[in-house]
């Protein structure tokens, strides 16, 4: 289940009535004694709720692919007998659970060991509708389309998504190309308007506009929006 991406307040109310009513929460993390993200905003929203801590590699990218699958079956694995029980288990993830995470990864494997087990996802608040919101930028309007890329490994799917201008792109995982993405995005004429969020509702968040950020790197939790280029007719004497 989603629970947003970072501030408590971005909880749906379906997902606080899975939370309060599932015989058992489960929160991935890197290790068993370090909170992870997903589990700091149910302790922030729901202090009541014990959170089970599930340790596994949730590296991104190319070379942490197998690793994840690994943990992800290590996860069902010892997910399986709660399951085989009957009982009902949440899984937190950040975000929505639909769009780029590690539950779909955790789900696969769960359905590989209990075929039987019924999995249903709870939508959350994304990434980018978060900095769209307190950047206030209006994403879409009329006929204009959306690209939701990433740019961990490169910035190829940023220079298509570039050939639409009358797209908003979204870019994930591209907080270590950061330089790149900026030159490419002034490149276009595309820099105007575009943010930055990292971070956001949690320790260290930041939204700034994209000019303002030459020359660093962002951190893994930073999501860029390049709105559509918009052609203001000038009003008519
Ligand atoms: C593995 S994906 C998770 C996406 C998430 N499931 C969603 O629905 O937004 C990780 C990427 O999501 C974005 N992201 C997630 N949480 C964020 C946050 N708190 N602030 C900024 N970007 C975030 C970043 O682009 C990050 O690289």
């Amino acid at each position: 289940m989603g629970v947003g991406p970072g501030d408590p307040g971005n909880l749906t109310l379906r997902a606080i009535n899975t939370l309060t009513s599932a015989d058992l929460v489960i929160a991935p993390c890197s290790s068993p004694e370090i909170e992870g993200r997903a589990e700091s905003i149910i302790r922030q929203a729901l202090p009541e709720i014990t959170c089970h801590r599930l340790v596994f590699d949730m590296s991104p990218g190319e070379t942490g692919t197998e690793a994840r699958v690994r943990g992800a079956r290590q996860a069902a694995n010892d997910l399986h007998r709660s399951l085989s029980e009957g009982r009902t288990v949440a899984f937190i993830t950040l975000g929505d659970p639909n769009i780029f995470s590690t539950f779909a990864l955790v789900a696969k494997e769960v359905s590989k060991l209990s075929p039987k087990t019924e999995i249903k996802t709870i939508p959350g608040i994304m990434a980018f509708q978060e900095v769209a919101s307190l950047g206030g930028i209006n994403l879409l309007d009329e006929t204009e389309k959306l690209f939701l890329v990433t740019a961990r490994e490169g910035i190829t799917d940023v220079e298509d998504a570039l050939r639409s201008t009358n797209a908003a792109i979204v870019i994930y995982k591209g907080g270590r190309n950061l330089v790149q993405i900026v030159e490419t995005l002034e490149k276009a004429n595309r820099l105007k308007g575009a943010v930055i969020g990292e971070m956001l509702g949690l320790d260290g968040e930041s939204l700034e506009p994209l000019d303002a950020v030459t020359a660093r790197k962002a951190s893994y939790l930073a999501t860029v929006i390049a709105p559509p280029l918009r052609i203001i007719e000038p009003p008519v004497d």
